[in-house]
Order: structure tokens, then sequence, then C-alpha cells
């Protein structure tokens, strides 16, 4: 079928601003997307960066447009780690009416070493018009990896307007589309399954053989299931019990006690090569128990642990937290996940040890 033209273009805006001929081309909005509760806290650590940074209006709730005075380039290269922002892509095209494959591409900037790409598509989705981008891209050689792509050519169709861009992969800080993993689980033991296998692909983690990990906090057993499943040998603790599918697991030992009385019980010679803690506790109170966690992780150890935020906390809670964690530990990365709700997940390093990453 021959491809509808463009027939109606009330507004096709150049969005880059061209500096130089054949420059560098700035791109002054990206659409962000948040969780919804939490969109004025990533307007904050935006702003926070840059006071000029501005929302420009919201495509849905929780995706907003934004406007930066420094452009998109300078965002990424200097903007301090960003904890809200779940998703991000720059606006490099906007159109208003019907769109064309062959002028969409034409007005992104696709990364000239390519390679594997993914479209992703939201708001008033249209899968014909998904399907002609990937074939005319697979026509000029890119090959379609959905899940491991490295670019991604990002589409946000919105009350007739089309919002396009093309980025890598890492700099729209998640994979999926809009940061929405989803994960296919035949055998759910808690929901919270999802937010560590959300966090060991966000943060990259893979156990070696044999690697040990202590679980604080870990009734009714759902991140110790992950953590089986990814090959740790496990404890898991919590004065709550653990769901019946973990008993007589080989790699399980459950210790029914407060992560507390466990640590202070420990010999400090039992070493972990990882320590996640999901407690449901007051955030400082969790940071105590990580900081008297720290000598039982192993040289070159991580740590996952989810912050809790009570009603009002956020940006300025949070680093004062990270700033008593980074007393023991190297606070590798802090992000609002798909999966939190009213959490934010923290990666940590174990400070000392030659291993350290
Ligand atoms: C959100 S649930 C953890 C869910 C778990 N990560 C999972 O995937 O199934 C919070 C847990 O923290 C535990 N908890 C609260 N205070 C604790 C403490 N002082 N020591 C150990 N566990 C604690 C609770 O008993 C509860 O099981």
């Amino acid at each position: 079928m021959m491809e509808r033209r463009l027939t109606l273009r009330l507004r096709r805006v150049a969005v880059g601003r061209l500096r130089g001929v054949g420059m560098e081309t700035v791109y002054h909005k990206i659409i962000i997307t948040t969780r919804p509760e939490s969109a004025s806290f990533a307007m904050g650590e935006l702003q926070n960066y840059d006071r000029g940074i501005r929302p420009v209006g919201d495509l849905a709730v929780g995706v907003k447009e934004i406007y930066l005075p420094g452009g998109y380039g300078k965002l990424l290269a200097d903007a301090p780690p960003l904890i809200f922002v779940r998703h991000m892509f720059p606006v490099q095209y906007f159109a208003v009416g019907e769109y064309a494959a062959a002028d969409i591409l034409a007005g992104v900037a696709i990364p000239d070493d390519g390679g594997a790409f993914s479209v992703q598509m939201r708001g008033d989705t249209d899968p014909g018009l998904i399907r002609r981008l990937e074939n005319a891209l697979e026509e000029r050689n890119y090959v379609r990896d959905d899940r491991y792509p490295r670019w991604v050519l990002s589409l946000y169709a919105h009350e007739g307007g089309l919002y396009a861009g093309a980025s890598r992969c890492g700099d729209n800080r998640s994979a999926w589309n809009g940061g929405t993993p989803r994960y296919k689980r035949a055998d759910f033991i808690s929901r919270a399954e999802c937010k560590l296998m959300e966090a060991m692909e966000t943060f990259g983690l893979r156990p070696r053989p044999h690697a040990r990990a202590l679980d604080l906090g870990a009734a009714p057993g759902g991140w110790s299931k992950v953590l089986l499943e990814a090959g740790f040998h496990v404890t898991a603790v919590d004065p709550g019990a653990l769901d019946k599918r973990l008993a007589h697991h080989p790699r399980l030992s459950y210790v029914c006690a407060t992560a507390q009385r466990f640590l202070a019980a420990r010999d400090k010679a039992e070493i972990f090569d990882a320590v996640v803690n999901d407690m449901k506790m007051d955030m400082y109170d969790s940071v105590r128990v990580m900081l008297d966690a720290a000598p039982f992780l192993a040289p070159g150890g991580v740590a996952v642990m989810t912050l809790k935020l009570a009603k009002g906390q956020g940006l300025r809670k949070i680093n004062k937290a990270l700033a008593l964690l980074e007393k023991k530990y190297r606070v590798g990365d802090t992000r609002q996940l798909f999966h939190n709700r009213d959490e934010v997940t923290v990666l940590l390093y174990r400070l000392s040890g030659p291993a350290a990453p």
C-alpha cells in the first residue's frame, strides 16, 4: 500500500537550532515520564540543575514536554544523576496533521554508528506507522531488536501532533517503552519481585557463580525468589514467614528475626556478595541498618535498598539519607523505577576494599 504522504501540516517545527552549517544541532525539548505523584520532584531536580528549565505542557498524566535552555546534549553531559525522571527522549521532530515515515526519519538524529534499534510509540499509537518506520530502517540495514536496542526511535502522538526523537537507549534511562517494563511472571510470590528484577536490569547486576546474598526484610520472599533464580545462595531475614513455595529450596536459609537482631548476633566473618533491603521502615532507620550491614559485604560487593518515602518526603530527605549512606558506601545510582511506589531504589557499593568497583 502506498504510504500516505503529508496532506495537512499546520505546523512543522524545526525543533533543533543549527549551529553553523552541517554542525552540531541543539535540541531544546525533551519528553519526560515520571511517576505521576513524583512529577513535581522531577521538575525540582531538573530546575536544581538549571533554573531556566521549564515545563511546556502535559501530554498525559506523568508525561511532560520540557524546555531546556542549555539543550539536550548539555543535560546528558552535565546534569547530576536524576532520581525521578523514569524515561526521557529528545524532541527532534514535531509535526501536526499526517506524518510520513520518510519525513520523520529525515527529521530525527539517527546515530551514525547505527546497529540494533527499536521503534517505541506512546499516546495515540499507530501500528501502521511503527511498521513503516521499522521496515524503512531495516531497508537501511539497521537491525530491529526491541529487547536490547542500541538506540531507540521514540514517538509520542498527542492531539494530532507527533513528537519524535532518536537517541541512545542508555540516554533514555530505560530500554522499555516509556520506562515501563513488562515482566512475564507465572507464579508471583509478591509484586515486589518486579521491583528487584527491574533494579537488577537497570543497574546491570549479575552474580558470579556461588555468590551469596543477604535479604533483609525478605518476607514473603519475592526478592529472595528473584535472587535464587539469578543463582545466588540466599540468607533471608524477616520476623515474618516466607511463602511455602520457597520452603526446602537448597540454596535458601531463612532466619526468623529482625534485621537489627540478625546483624548484632552475627559473626563478622560471614560475608555476602550482595545485601538487599526492602524493609518497610522509616528511611533513616533503614539507612542505620544498612550502615550496620556494611561490614558483612565483601570487597566489590553491592547493596540494593529501597528508601521508603513518607508523605511529603522528597529530594531533600533522600539526599540526607544518601549522605548518611556515604559513610560506608559509594552510592552508585538512585532511581524511582517503574515498580517503585512511594519509594526510590538505591544501588550501593562497599566503600573500602580493594575490589570495590
Ligand atoms: C515490603 S515487605 C518486603 C517484601 C519482599 N521484598 C518481597 O519481595 O516479598 C517489607 C518487609 O519488611 C519486614 N520488616 C519490617 N521491619 C523489619 C525489621 N526490623 N527487620 C526485618 N524485617 C523487617 C516486614 O516484616 C515485611 O516482611
